[in-house]
């Protein structure tokens, strides 16, 4: 097919044949989103967006409505002002269409309720099911939790207590959206689990690891296994090591409060980091959907070899805080003179850990995995370093390299696969420098691909729970780290500030890999 010049950018095919011939994309049923929390960041920078470009896509159903629930005491029009000031800001697409908002503001409804008091509930209730007669909704609800953690329990009881638990019954159906961190550790993991199951079915919940939205996460599971080329060497007889970073150069914004008790660990290793693995790691699955996906990666979580930092020997884990640094010349805050932080606070701002995944495809390879704050870049990868060959034969060249090969999957930002592999250098002598292929998305396939929360909202809404974290998997996630936290908590870090606000984290982290060894890669 040829491609039609996009009148917009003389680089982007405005029809793209790599997409042409894809079924179109379902419409869910009617239904009305409950987002609790309509108050707070998450649904400002991300949920309130993604609704907004949903709805510009033509994806949301004709019967639709979205109830904005917090404590504020907001009418629809404050709701509807406040939600068109977020997408102005955060939305991907600008501007705001007029006429996709003016349709879209429609739907868009206001309920203030307190969370820690049931009785609002039955108030809660009889709006339901006036938004059901008056949108055309059916009686079908998604519940979305984007409230502070303390209250996902509560409201799960005051839902099921207001009877609008909906369990069993698939018509009309209710589903139940829990941001993470689900727990703060595998005991108050499995208490939040047995309260959400006194009103909802394991099937009704839809756990939420935005990282699975993501075009790039997904793209592993296309790269595995819709190739030939890849999965044969995917294991230990040629894989080195296998290196997964997530660097942030923000900082902690102003959730002070949350991260004080979240910690590097629990925000992001524990879930993002660890799911990553799984994808990368997983055997195939025998189909796409939700029950495979997620018993491959639980198998992955589950032959982790249990950290083990209590043999007197260096511990497979390191934690850092950043303290004042800069960045570009600009001066940049440590992290206890950040808002609503202690002076003296243990809090790590970076966690570095390495582990071993005992399976036949795995057993030795070490998984090297690190998330930090205020680092220099924003990038989240996953890079696989191959086994060097033998370099006998070039002995007698000049500059022998130490030939690793490295596959690396670019999550974000500029999506896409490098593969660096030796190459002779042009001339007379045999002289040999790693060089790179390049796949880019936004070259290859033109489109932009959506947020990771459009995917995620949409699939909840259709009722596929494949991108969406079983409670087996959250609760070996945090088993897996378990002694890791313990250490930690027993420990206060004397060292802390261990790096400076601005770099690549603190220099103990090498010490996780084997003397001699590279090391980090250098991003
Ligand atoms: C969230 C964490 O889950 O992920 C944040 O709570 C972090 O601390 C964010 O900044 C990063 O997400 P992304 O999509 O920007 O990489």
């Amino acid at each position: 097919m040829p491609l039609e010049p996009d009148k917009t950018s003389p680089t982007r095919p405005a029809s793209n044949p790599l997409r042409a011939d894809l079924p179109p994309t379902l419409i869910p049923e009617p239904c009305c989103i409950v987002l609790f929390g309509t108050t707070g960041d998450l649904a400002n920078r991300k949920i309130l967006p993604a609704l907004y470009n949903l709805a510009r896509q033509g994806l949301l159903p004709a019967g639709f409505a979205v109830l904005g629930v917090s404590r504020r005491d907001w009418s629809d029009d404050t709701f509807r002002q406040r939600m068109r000031e977020a997408v102005e800001k955060h939305s991907r697409h600008q501007p705001i269409s007029d006429t996709v908002w003016n349709d879209f503001a429609q739907s868009l409804f206001y309920h203030a309720v307190r969370f820690d008091e049931p009785e609002g509930f039955t108030d809660l209730a009889r709006r339901l099911d006036a938004l059901a007669d008056s949108q055309g909704t059916g009686g079908n609800c998604l519940y979305y939790l984007a409230t502070a953690p303390e209250f996902f329990g509560p409201i799960a009881d005051a839902l099921g207590q207001a009877g609008l638990g909906g369990r069993n019954t698939a018509s009309p159906w209710r589903r139940l959206v829990v941001e993470k961190p689900f727990g703060h550790d595998l005991a108050s993991a499995a208490a939040l689990d047995e309260r959400l199951h006194a009103a909802f079915d394991e099937s009704q919940i839809y756990r939420i690891d935005h990282y699975l939205g993501k075009e790039t996460v997904q793209n592993i599971l296309a790269l595995r296994f819709a190739n030939a080329i890849f999965e044969p060497i995917w294991n230990r007889r040629y894989v080195d090591q296998v290196q997964i970073t997530m660097a942030e150069r923000g900082g902690i914004d102003d959730r002070g409060d949350y991260y004080e008790q979240a910690g590097a660990a629990r925000d992001v290793l524990q879930n993002h980091l660890l799911q990553l693995m799984a994808l990368v790691a997983m055997e195939h699955p025998v189909t796409l959907d939700a029950h495979a996906i997620r018993e491959e990666k639980l198998k992955v979580l589950r032959a982790v070899q249990p950290l083990d930092g209590t043999d007197g020997g260096p511990r497979p884990w390191v934690r850092g805080q950043y303290g004042p640094g800069t960045f570009a010349g600009r001066p940049l805050k440590g992290y206890r003179q950040e808002e609503d932080v202690a002076e003296d606070s243990p809090v790590e701002t970076y966690a570095a850990i390495r582990l071993f995944i005992d399976t036949w495809r795995w057993s030795g390879v070490p998984f090297y995995l690190r998330t930090g704050k205020r680092m220099p870049k924003r990038l989240t990868e996953v890079a696989v370093l191959f086994r060097s060959p033998p370099m006998a034969m070039f002995a007698g060249t000049e500059e022998i390299p130490e030939a690793v090969n490295e596959l690396v999957l670019r999550i974000q930002p500029n999506e896409g696969i490098s593969l660096s592999f030796e190459a002779k250098v042009p001339g007379m002598r045999m002289k040999i420098r790693p060089v790179k292929m390049d796949f880019r998305y936004g070259v290859s396939f033109g489109d932009e691909s959506p947020e990771a929360y459009e995917r995620l909202l949409l699939e909840a809404l259709l009722g596929d729970a494949t991108l969406f974290i079983s409670n087996d998997e959250v609760d070996h996630a945090w088993r897996l780290i378990a002694p890791m936290l313990d250490d930690w908590q027993k420990r206060r870090p004397e060292d802390f500030p261990n790096y400076a606000a601005g770099t690549w984290g603190p220099d103990a982290a090498d010490r996780l890999f084997p003397p001699g060894s590279p090391g980090w890669r250098r991003l």
